[in-house]
This record gives C-alpha cells, structure tokens and sequence, in this order.
C-alpha cells in the first residue's frame, strides 16, 4: 500500500513531538490505518536550530506554501499558529490541491474555519484539528461523530491548560501571577502570545468551535463574551478558598431559546464539585445531551506531547480514508449563531 505522505510546517513544541511520535509509534498506525504513514516533508523557521530529532532523508521545503504545493506531499500538517498568513495560505493551497490537513491551530479554525472547510469539501480533502481544542482530549470527535445522534442543550469546561496551571499554582503555593506564567511558557504549555491564554481569548476560540459542533451553528467568536484571569491575586484565590470556592477560567456555550449564549469568565465554583478538582494543566469539558446524563471528558490540555497525541490521531484519520465534515455537517447546513443576551450566573 502506498504511504500517506506527510508535510509538516512548524517544528515547534508541537511540531518536534508529531515527528517524534509519527516515528515511535509507525508500526501501529500501520496496523491501525492499513497503510504507512511517513514525514516526507518538513519546514520551520530556522533550520539550524538543534531540535534532537533525526530529519536525515527529510525534505526541507523552502516555506509553508512550498510545501503545500509539494506533488510529494499528500497531507499537510499545518503547527505555526497564527490566525493569519502564511498558515492560512498554506492551508487554503493544500486543500485547493485535493490534499488533506492537519491543524493544531485553533485562532485560525475560529476565523476562518468555515471558508475552509467549504474548500475541504469542494475539493475533497479532510480538514483536521483535533489538536485544537483541549489537546489530547478527543472532544471534537464526541461531539461530531460520538454525539451525532444526540442533541446538546450546553457545553462548558475548563479549555485553557496555561490558566488552570497558573490558578493551581497561585492557590496551592501563593505564588504570584508572572512566576506561574513564566513556568506555563518553559512547559510548552502557554501560546506564543500567552496574551491569548491569560486575556481569555484562547479559551474563546476554542468555545466558539465547540459551539459550532455541539449546536450546528457557525463558529462566531465574536459574539463570545471575554474575560481573563490576569487581574487575579493569590489573597482573591485565598479570600474564595476561605468561603469553600475555587477560582476556574470556564468558557460555557448554552442553547437558549433566545439563541446561543457563549461567554469566558472566571468562575467560583465550590471546591466540593468536580470541576473544583480539575488541576495543574489537566481541561474538562463537559456536554449535557438531551435524555442522557452529562457526558465529562478530563485530559491533558496543553503541552507538546498531549497536543501531538490529537494530531497524529487526525493523521491517521487521514491515512484511514476519513473525510468527516470538519464541523459536523456540510458548511452550507450550518446555521448562524443567533447570540443570546447574557443572563447573571452563578458558576457553569
Ligand atoms: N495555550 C493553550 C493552553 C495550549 O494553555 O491551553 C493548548 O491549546
């Protein structure tokens, strides 16, 4: 069987652990996929730089577009962030040629997720990104494919690993704001611009893809209502601790009957619930189905090796012939998001 051929642009903290996993774990995605799946290609800003991974018989590809456009390569693994160019192009390209991608690149897939998927679809390729949202967590799976035939009134959780690392530092250590995210980026854990994680915004676009997969709608980012934790003090966590509460950065999205409501705010919650004992840089994601009880999935939420895990997964999914509509179902079913005024709430 011929391989999947696959291009990777970006070899970040992301980057190195998907070529390092793709080499560990060949075998069984073989096994699993029925065909072998091979980095041919790679790009990044520097070639120099020391990244201890073996790229000997690699291809280094002049930038994201020339590989994209590379006759050699089948799919594209798009890991430079950024919800602009050059991923964006690059991306567009690949899928315009019938290929395949894969992204980790959530602020892109909240922008411009749906122009994208729409050429996924016109030209046939699969239009990944697993790796997202939430990591290793396979959260847009339950809600495209486990939950198809479920309908969901509401999800929420705990979407942003630098945050919850920060809170549970902060609350069990006293320590200050910029020591916690000082030690979030050395782990891989924070976005280049940790802006984005602190400010809310990383837990927003997540929200917003959720969103558009639970309730069929387009993703709308902008309707979310944004808050972050960086006013946050260790004596604030200390003052919710001493009344029972825990301090945690949820990103909740409501089907109403007035619309969807979707906000980002930091939340007291009761330290006896189970949302309280998600810590460290562990996401949670809850899903209330109708008729079911809900449904929470906890994992690792940022970091290179749990993000990988999602990535090589899509991979696979690729290798395996899967052409899933990237939001559940073709684009131009997707309703727009009508946004609901935002009542007072007290917790998720
Ligand atoms: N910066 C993100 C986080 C990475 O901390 O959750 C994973 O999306």
């Amino acid at each position: 069987v011929a391989p999947l051929r696959v291009g990777i642009a970006g070899l970040g903290t992301v980057g190195v652990e998907v070529v390092r996993l793709i080499e560990r774990q060949g075998r069984v995605l073989t096994e699993r996929t029925g065909r072998p799946v091979k980095v041919v290609a790679v790009t990044a800003r520097s070639k120099a730089k020391k990244r201890g991974i073996d790229l000997s018989g690699i291809t280094w590809a002049k930038d994201a577009l020339a590989l994209a456009s590379d006759p050699e390569v089948d799919c594209l693994v798009e890991l430079m962030g950024g919800a602009g160019d050059p991923a964006l192009s690059a991306i567009d390209t690949a899928l315009k040629a019938g290929k395949s991608v894969v992204t980790a690149n959530k602020a892109l897939i909240a922008k411009h997720g749906l122009k994208l998927a729409k050429a996924a679809e016109k030209h046939g390729g699969a239009l990944n990104f697993e790796a997202a949202v939430c990591a290793a967590i396979p959260v847009i799976k339950t809600l495209r494919e486990g939950l198809a035939g479920t309908g969901i009134s509401r999800v929420y959780g705990i979407l942003n690993g630098t945050c919850n690392y920060i809170l549970t530092r902060m609350e069990q250590e006293g320590l200050s704001f910029d020591e916690c995210l000082k030690d979030a980026q050395r782990l891989g854990y924070a976005e280049a611009d940790p802006s984005f994680d602190i400010h809310g915004h990383d837990t927003a676009q997540k929200l917003a893809i959720l969103a558009s997969l639970a309730f069929g709608t387009q993703v709308a980012e902008k309707s979310i209502y944004v808050e972050g934790i960086s006013s946050i003090a260790p004596e604030d966590l200390k003052a919710a601790a001493e009344l029972g509460y825990r301090v945690k950065l949820l990103g909740v999205a409501v089907r109403t009957a007035k619309g969807i409501e979707q906000r980002v705010h930091p939340t007291m919650v009761p330290k006896s619930s189970s949302i309280a004992q998600v810590m460290g840089v562990t996401n949670a994601v809850t899903i209330d189905g109708e008729g079911i009880p809900p449904i929470t999935l906890v994992g690792p939420g940022a970091g290179g090796a749990a993000t990988a895990s999602a990535v090589v997964a899509d991979i696979a999914d690729v290798a395996r012939g899967i052409r899933a509509a990237p939001f559940g179902r073709p684009v131009d079913k997707l309703r727009a998001t009508e946004k609901a005024p935002m009542e007072r709430h007290e917790g998720g």
